[in-house]
């Protein structure tokens, strides 16, 4: 009898709980300190986020746990950016408040994107919630924490136009000890007609750039060995002096980090198709270790759907991208995509051309969507959301299988290739193998030996799936 592979999966706690894809805060040393727990959802930015507040916590006395039930402050940091990721948060809520029931002193906070988006209406909705506080507001959480603590509700969703954090050493929170995040702009202004992000994060803004150098510097120092750095645009990253004029341009920024040390990997997400510049692209070539990988989100292949969605660009415009990027880069250039299906009147012949732009490219990793509708976003308030939600799911499965065939075909291309690893930790199949990650962004495991987390190491790749590279420790590269 063939065996029904999916059928009897085991679920771990998380995906019992509903929190798979969400980080928890971990257990730090701490006795007879107030105990806070964080859960974080949505993206890298919010992640780093967490880390900001639970620095601003730690000068309040308060110590990070894993375990729900011990804590005194339950704080939910979240993301708005699709109609399931705020479900998914509701839902938590609900789980959390029966953690809650009979214990007066636990207090329930909601952070990030969704507590921006609906203010004190979430207060309304959700009674078990007792503070709602925005991206720009976690300076305020004393004040607010007190204010909960005294039996109000507290909220502060200001925007701000200034706030970066820049000042605050995050606390690492689910850390392998390699690799690091480090925000280096927030906000931003270009109101892409489907996201919400410009009204829950707010105006764009960079960080003063010899924080993030700094930042960066005492990382490496501490033993990690690759950072990422952060924004929904970095490309238009720049920092102005007083005069206005510009000082540092977001490839400056990668040169400047990229100087601190050959054995520091930088990396950087995510790049917009309009404003990516061949600067970036020589200064990526011009630093070994500057990893060859770029996000460009591309949302969708048609031309005609790119300006419903006010992207700026055409699909001619991103084809140009790519092949600059090919041209400069090489072939070998790691490349993803985020792309949505179903956007308010695609037609087949509009999804034909997405599936077309993805033939040409031929990218190594894709991160798929459906469309949402965001209340208030221009499309919610402007275009029909008139793809029904079946043709919006075949559309997509049609791109993520597209992309599998991709994502297979890029990889088969390291067969028989030497690539340099920075090993993450263990394989998580089994601790004889360890696993780190290719130039490329790839998912490399191979036999421990005698490596550890944190090790360059060089490894001759002689097997693939559409996922992973699999091989084996050599002493050189091969020519
Ligand atoms: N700043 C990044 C994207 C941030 S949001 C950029 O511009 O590329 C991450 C991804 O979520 C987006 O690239 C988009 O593909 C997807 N997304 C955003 N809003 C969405 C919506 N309303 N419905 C479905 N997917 C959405
Ligand atoms: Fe959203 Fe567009 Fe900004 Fe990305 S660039 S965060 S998709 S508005
Ligand atoms: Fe989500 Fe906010 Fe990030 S909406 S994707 S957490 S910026």
């Amino acid at each position: 009898m063939e065996r029904l592979s999916g059928e009897l999966k085991i679920l771990s706690k998380e995906e019992k709980e509903g929190i798979d894809e969400a980080r928890v805060s971990r257990d730090e040393e701490g006795d007879g300190k107030r105990k806070l727990y964080i859960e974080s959802y949505g993206c890298q930015m919010n992640f780093a986020d967490s880390e900001i507040v639970a620095s601003i916590l730690k000068k309040e006395g308060f110590v990070t746990t894993s375990d729900k039930n011990q804590a005194e402050l339950i704080l939910l940091n979240t993301c708005s950016i699709r109609d399931n990721a705020e479900q998914k948060v509701r839902q938590r809520l609900r789980i959390l408040n029966a953690t809650k029931k009979g214990k007066s002193n636990v207090k329930i906070g909601v952070l990030g994107c969704m507590a921006e988006r609906l203010k004190t209406q979430l207060l309304e909705e959700e009674k078990m919630v007792d503070m709602v506080v925005g991206p720009d507001a976690y300076r305020d959480l004393p004040n607010l924490i007190n204010e909960v603590e005294t039996g109000q509700k507290a909220v502060n969703v200001f925007l701000s136009r200034e706030e970066t954090y820049a000042d605050i050493t995050p606390v690492k929170l689910d850390t392998n000890g390699v690799t690091a995040f480090i925000s280096i702009m927030r906000g931003c202004d270009n109101m892409c007609s489907f996201c919400v992000v410009p009204y829950t994060r707010g105006r764009e803004r960079s960080r003063e750039p010899q924080t993030i150098i700094n930042e960066a510097k005492e990382l490496f120092n501490k033993g990690y060995k690759e950072v990422t750095l952060l924004g929904q645009n970095v490309d238009s990253y720049k920092w102005k002096n007083s005069q206005g004029e510009i000082e540092m341009t977001f490839a400056q920024l990668l040169a400047s980090v990229a100087e601190i040390d050959p054995n520091l990997r930088v990396r950087f997400s995510t790049s917009h198709p309009k404003d990516i510049t061949d600067e970036v692209l020589y200064t990526i070539k011009k630093y070994e270790n500057i990893c060859s990988y770029i996000h460009l989100p591309a949302q969708s292949g048609s031309s005609r759907i790119l300006e419903l969605m006010n992207r700026t660009y055409t699909r001619e415009w991103y084809i140009n991208k790519i092949d600059r990027i090919r041209e400069i880069l090489g072939d070998d250039c790691g490349i993803s995509h985020d792309m949505i299906t179903g956007f308010c009147t695609e037609t087949e012949e509009d999804h034909k051309e997405t599936l077309s732009l993805m033939d040409y490219v031929r990218y190594d990793y894709g991160y798929t969507f459906y469309y949402s509708e965001r209340p208030g976003t221009p499309a919610a308030k402007k275009l029909e959301d008139d793809v029904d939600l079946e043709t919006k799911k075949r559309r997509l499965d049609e791109v993520i299988q597209k992309q599998r065939q991709h994502s297979l075909e890029r990889n088969r291309r390291s067969l028989n290739k030497v690539v340099k690893v920075l090993v993450e930790g263990f394989s998580k199949r089994s601790e004889d193998f360890l696993q780190g990650r290719s130039d490329q962004n790839k998912v490399v495991i191979f036999p421990k030996e005698n490596y550890r987390k944190g090790d360059y190491v060089l490894v001759r790749i002689d097997e693939c799936n559409a996922a992973t590279l699999k091989g084996i420790a050599v002493e050189k590269e091969l020519v």
